[in-house]
C-alpha cells in the first residue's frame, strides 16, 4: 500500500528541512537560505543551497534537488518508509498509518526488524534469569546499568530457542530464515547463536539489525556475528553509536576501538565516545558516518601488526573523508593490551588522551617515508618511490589546506621543490577524479 501524496505533503509541512539536512551537512546561514558544500559531489565552494520557507534543498553545482524526504533517502541511505518514519518522528507526529502496512521488500525488511526486536527482548529476558551470564558480566566489570544501556541479552544453551519462539506461521518462518538468526547444516537449521552473551548493533533507523554474540564457554569461535542479511551490512554499522552519540556531539570526537568489550569498559569508566567497527578495519561507510557527527575520528589501535595494518587501512579509507576542519588520529594501546584491560588495570589511563595522540599524516609518513627507518631512505630510487606512494596518498584528502600543509611537509623531508611536490598532488588529484567520474 502507497502513502497517499496528500499524507506525506502533511508531513513535510510539518518538518524542517534545515534541522533534517544539518544533522549530515555543515549548514551555514546565508540571507534567507543555508548554504553548504555540495554532499552530492565534491566541491570546493558552497552551491548546496537550503531554502526552509520553500522546503527544499538544490545544488547549482550538480543539479541534486528534492525535500528532507529525498534527502534522506539519498544521502543517508534510507528506504522511502524508513526516511517517511523518521520524519514523523523528528516532526513528533505519528507516522502516516498508510506507512505502517507495507509491501514489497520494505514489508519484508519491516518483518526482519519487527522479529530482530523480539529476540532482543527475547534475549534480554533469559538474561535476567541467566546466573552464569550475569556472573560473567559481572566479572568483566560490567553493571547491570551498562548490560540494561546496550540492551545486552543472553542466548540460550539450546538449538531450538529461535523455532520455537518465531515458528507459529510460515511467514514468520520464513522472516526467520531472512532474519540471520539460524544456521543450518545437511538441510537442517538451527540457533546460531547458543550459550552466548548477545549484543545488538543498532542501524541508522534505531532498529536492531543483528547482533554480535560472544561464548561464555570458551567455545569457538569466541564471537560470532550475524551473517550479512538485507538489513546487515557489517562494514557500514558500528556497535554503540546511538549510545555514544551524545558524548560524541558534546565532545566533536568519536573513539574507535576493535571490541565490543571495549566499548562497554570505557562506557563504565565515564568515556561514552566510542563505538567498535565490527571485527573488520573501518570502512569508508563507517568514516563518513562517524565524521556526520564529530569532527575528530580517533582510532584506537592494539600494538601488535594486525592492529598496526588495520590502523594503516582505516585511514586510506578515511583520506576521502579529510575536508579541512576535520581531524584523524591514532593512539596505540601498549604493552599487549586492549582498551577494556588497560583501564581496567589503570582507570586513569585515558585521562589526558591527547597527549599521546599520533596525527594520522605522521602514521602514514612513519609507514611510507620511513618504513621502521630513523632517516629518510638515503638512495634516491627508494625516496622517489616513497615519495610517489606518499603523494597518492595526499592527491586522495579534499581538504585544500590540509593537501596544501602535506605537501610542504612533503618536500621538507624529501629535499624536493614544494611547487613541484604541489603540482605533482594536484596532477594525481586531477587524474583520481577524471577516473572516477569516466568510470
Ligand atoms: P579480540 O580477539 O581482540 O577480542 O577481537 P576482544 O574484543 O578482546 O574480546 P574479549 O575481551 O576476549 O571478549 C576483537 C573483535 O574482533 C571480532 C569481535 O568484534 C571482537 O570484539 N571478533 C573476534 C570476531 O568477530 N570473531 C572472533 O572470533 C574474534
Ligand atoms: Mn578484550
Amino acid at each position: 500500500m502507497t502513502i497517499p501524496q496528500k499524507e506525506i505533503d502533511d508531513l513535510l509541512e510539518r518538518v524542517d528541512i534545515v534541522s533534517v539536512i544539518s544533522a549530515h551537512v555543515p549548514l551555514k546561514k546565508a540571507g534567507n537560505e543555508y548554504k553548504a558544500c555540495c554532499p552530492f559531489h565534491s566541491e570546493k565552494t558552497p552551491s548546496f543551497h537550503v531554502n526552509p520557507t520553500k522546503r527544499f534543498y538544490y545544488c547549482f553545482g550538480c543539479g541534486e534537488s528534492g525535500s528532507a524526504l529525498t534527502f534522506l533517502m539519498k544521502k543517508a541511505g534510507l528506504s522511502f518508509h524508513d526516511a517517511v518514519d523518521q520524519l514523523a518522528r523528528s516532526a513528533g507526529v505519528e507516522p502516516p498509518a498508510s506507512s505502517r502496512t507495507l509491501n514489497g521488500s520494505d514489508n519484508r525488511h519491516e518483518a526482519i526488524y519487527g522479529l530482530l526486536d523480539k529476540a532482543m527482548e527475547l534475549f534480554q529476558g533469559k538474561l535476567k534469569s541467566h546466573k552464569p551470564a550475569q556472573k560473567y558480566l559481572t566479572d568483566r566489570g560490567i553493571t547491570r546499568e551498562t548490560a540494561l544501556e546496550f540492551s545486552l541479552g543472553y542466548a540460550p544453551d539450546a538449538w531450538d530457542t529461535m523455532q520455537n519462539k518465531f515458528c507459529t506461521s510460515s511467514a514468520e518462518t520464513a522472516t526467520l530464515e531472512l532474519s540471520g538468526m539460524l544456521a543450518s547444516s545437511k538441510g537442517r537449521s538451527y540457533d546460531r547463536f547458543r550459550n552466548r552473551l548477545m549484543f545488538p548493533i543498532f542501524g541508522n533507523s534505531g532498529k536492531v539489525v543483528g547482533f554480535g554474540g560472544r561464548t561464555i564457554a570458551d567455545a569457538e569461535p569466541k564471537y560470532l556475528n550475524s551473517p550479512e542479511t538485507p538489513v546487515f551490512e557489517k562494514g557500514r554499522e558500528l556497535f554503540g553509536l546511538p549510545q555514544a552519540l551524545p558524548s560524541i556531539r558534546k565532545t566533536g570526537r568519536v573513539l574507535v576501538v576493535e571490541g565490543y568489550f571495549d566499548v562497554l569498559a570505557l562506557h563504565e569508566h565515564g568515556i561514552r565516545n566510542v563505538v567498535a567497527a565490527l571485527g573488520t578495519s573501518v570502512t569508508s561507510d563507517q568514516v563518513g558516518k562517524l565524521f556526520r557527527y564529530a569532527e575528530e575520528i580517533v582510532l584506537v589501535m592494539d600494538g601488535d601488526d594486525a592492529g598496526r595494518r588495520a590502523t594503516g587501512k582505516a585511514i586510506r579509507n578515511a583520506l576521502p573523508f579529510m575536508e579541512d576542519g576535520r581531524q584523524l588520529s591514532v593512539i596505540t594501546i601498549p604493552g599487549g593490551h586492549d582498551p577494556d584491560t588497560a583501564i581496567r588495570q589503570d582507570p586513569d589511563c585515558f585521562d589526558n588522551l591527547s597527549d599521546y595522540l599520533v596525527a594520522f599524516d605522521d602514521f602514514l609518513f612513519e609507514e611510507v617515508i620511513y618504513a621502521g627507518r630513523e632517516v629518510p631512505p638515503e638512495r634516491s630510487d627508494e625516496l622517489a618511490k616513497a615519495f610517489i606512494g606518499f603523494r597518492d596518498l595526499v592527491a586522495k584528502i579534499p581538504g585544500d589546506a590540509l593537501r596544501g600543509l602535506l605537501a610542504v611537509k612533503l618536500a621538507a623531508t624529501t629535499g624536493l621543490d614544494v611547487q613541484f611536490v604541489q603540482s605533482q598532488i594536484s596532477e594525481t588529484r586531477h587524474g583520481d577524479i577524471q577516473a572516477l567520474s569516466t568510470c
